[in-house]
C-alpha cells in the first residue's frame, strides 16, 4: 500500500499540473467508488477528507446554532471531537451536554435506552455525536439502533467512526446516521491523510465547506456538491486518498474477516492476561459485540501516561494509557502484524512497570 502511495506521489511531482488539473477528477472518482463499495455507501454521498477530525469539524461548523441550542455527546468521545463541539458552542451560545455511559458495563445495560432518554428532553438536542468505536474505552457502540432512535426524535446524528473501517464490518447505509466520518489510515492501513465524510442526501443540504475554494458555487459543478465543497481545499497532495483502493485490495486479498477474527482472539488472550494482574479490572463483559481489535482495561489508581511512557522506554511496548472519568485506563490494540510474543512482552512488562512506579497491584 505504501509503495502504491509513493508511486502516486512520484507521478504527481513529475507532472503536477497534468495530474491535478486533468487526471485528478477521474482518479478521485475511481477511488471514491472503491471506498463507497467497501463501506456500503452511494458514491455521491461520500467525500474524502483528511481525517475524522476534519469530518467532525465540517459538520460542527455547518450547524446553524444559536443561544440555548444543545449538542449531546456521550462521555466516551475523543477529546478533539469533544473540543470541536465545545468550540462551536462557545461561538454560538449553544451548550454541549454529555450522557454518561457508566463502566463497567453490566450485562443488560441498554446503551440505546440510556441515550434515548437523554435525547428525549427539552430543548431537543440539535445533534448527537457518538463514536462507533470509542477512543478511551475501546467499546463498540450499537450505532445503528442509536441513530434509529435519534431519527425518531428528530435529532441529527454524527457518528465518529475513526476506528471502525477495517476493524469491524461496516455498512454505512445500514447505520443510518445523518453524518458518518471515518479514517482509512487506522485499521484499513491506508496512508495518513485518508479520511472520509459520508452524509445522507437530506443531511447534505445543511453542509458547507470548512475551507472555501473553487468547489463552492462551482462554475462547473460535478454530480455531488459534497465532493465539490469538501475535497478541493487548495493545492495539496491527494495521494493518500488515491491509495485507498490499494489498501482495500490488500485486505481483500488476505481474507480480512479471518485476520480480524484471529486478532480478536489474540486480544482476548491479552485481555485475560491483563485481568489476571491484581487490581486490573474489566470495563465490560467478554462479549464480541462490545469490542473488536481494541480493548481497554482499568489499572489500579496511577498516572496512566507514566505507565505508557515506562512501557515504551523499558519494554518497547507502544500502548496508550488514558485518564478517563477519574480512571486510569490502558488500551491494547491488536493488528495483523502482532504476535503472541508481543502480547507476552506487555504482560511481563506491566507488573514490572507498576512495581517501578510504586503502584500496588495485588
Ligand atoms: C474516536 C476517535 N475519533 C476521532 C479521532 C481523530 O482521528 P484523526 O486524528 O485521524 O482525525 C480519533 C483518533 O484516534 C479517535 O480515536
Amino acid at each position: 500500500v505504501f509503495e502504491a502511495y509513493q508511486a502516486i506521489q512520484l507521478e504527481l511531482e513529475r507532472e503536477p499540473v497534468d495530474f491535478l488539473a486533468r487526471q485528478l477528477p477521474d482518479r478521485l472518482l475511481a477511488a471514491r467508488q472503491a471506498l463507497a463499495t467497501y463501506l456500503g455507501a452511494r458514491t455521491p454521498d461520500l467525500a474524502f477528507v483528511a481525517n475524522a477530525t476534519t469530518g467532525v469539524n465540517i459538520v460542527a461548523n455547518s450547524l446553524r446554532l444559536s443561544t440555548g441550542d444543545v449538542i449531546l455527546a456521550t462521555d466516551h468521545e475523543y477529546g478533539a471531537c469533544d473540543r470541536t463541539m465545545r468550540f462551536v458552542c462557545a461561538k454560538t451560545g449553544a451548550s454541549l451536554q454529555h450522557v454518561a455511559i457508566e463502566t463497567p458495563l453490566v450485562d443488560g445495560l441498554d446503551i440505546v435506552d440510556t441515550i434515548a432518554e437523554a435525547l428525549d428532553t427539552e430543548p431537543r438536542p440539535k445533534l448527537l455525536l457518538v463514536s462507533h468505536i470509542t477512543s478511551p474505552t475501546a467499546l463498540v457502540f450499537p450505532v445503528q439502533a442509536i441513530c434509529a432512535v435519534a431519527r425518531e426524535l428528530g435529532v441529527l446524528t454524527l457518528v465518529d467512526g475513526a476506528h471502525a473501517p477495517g476493524q469491524i464490518e461496516l455498512d454505512i447505509t445500514a447505520v443510518g446516521a445523518d453524518f458518518y466520518t471515518g479514517n482509512c489510515h487506522k485499521w484499513m492501513c491506508a496512508p495518513k491523510g485518508a479520511g472520509f465524510l459520508h452524509a445522507a442526501p437530506a443531511a447534505q443540504e445543511i453542509l458547507g465547506p470548512l475551507i472555501v475554494s473553487w468547489g463552492w458555487q462551482a462554475d462547473v459543478p460535478s454530480m455531488s456538491r459534497l465532493w465539490d465543497e469538501q475535497e478541493w481545499a487548495g493545492t495539496r497532495d491527494p495521494a493518500a486518498w488515491l491509495a485507498v483502493p490499494a489498501a482495500i485490495e490488500y485486505q481483500a486479498a488476505r481474507n480480512w474477516p479471518s485476520v480480524r477474527a484471529e486478532c480478536h482472539e489474540l486480544l482476548r488472550y491479552a485481555r485475560d492476561g491483563l485481568l489476571a494482574i491484581g487490581g486490573v479490572e474489566p470495563l465490560h463483559p467478554d462479549d464480541p459485540a462490545l469490542y473488536a481489535q481494541m480493548e481497554a482495561v482499568e489499572l489500579p489508581p496511577c498516572d496512566p501516561l507514566a505507565v505508557s511512557t515506562w512501557l515504551w522506554d523499558n519494554a518497547r511496548v507502544e500502548i496508550p494509557g488514558v485518564a478517563w472519568n477519574g480512571k486510569a485506563l490502558l488500551r491494547a490494540s491488536v493488528q495483523s502484524y502482532n504476535s503472541v510474543a508481543d502480547v507476552d512482552r506487555l504482560l511481563t512488562a506491566l507488573p514490572r512497570c507498576l512495581d517501578a512506579l510504586g503502584v500496588a497491584h495485588s
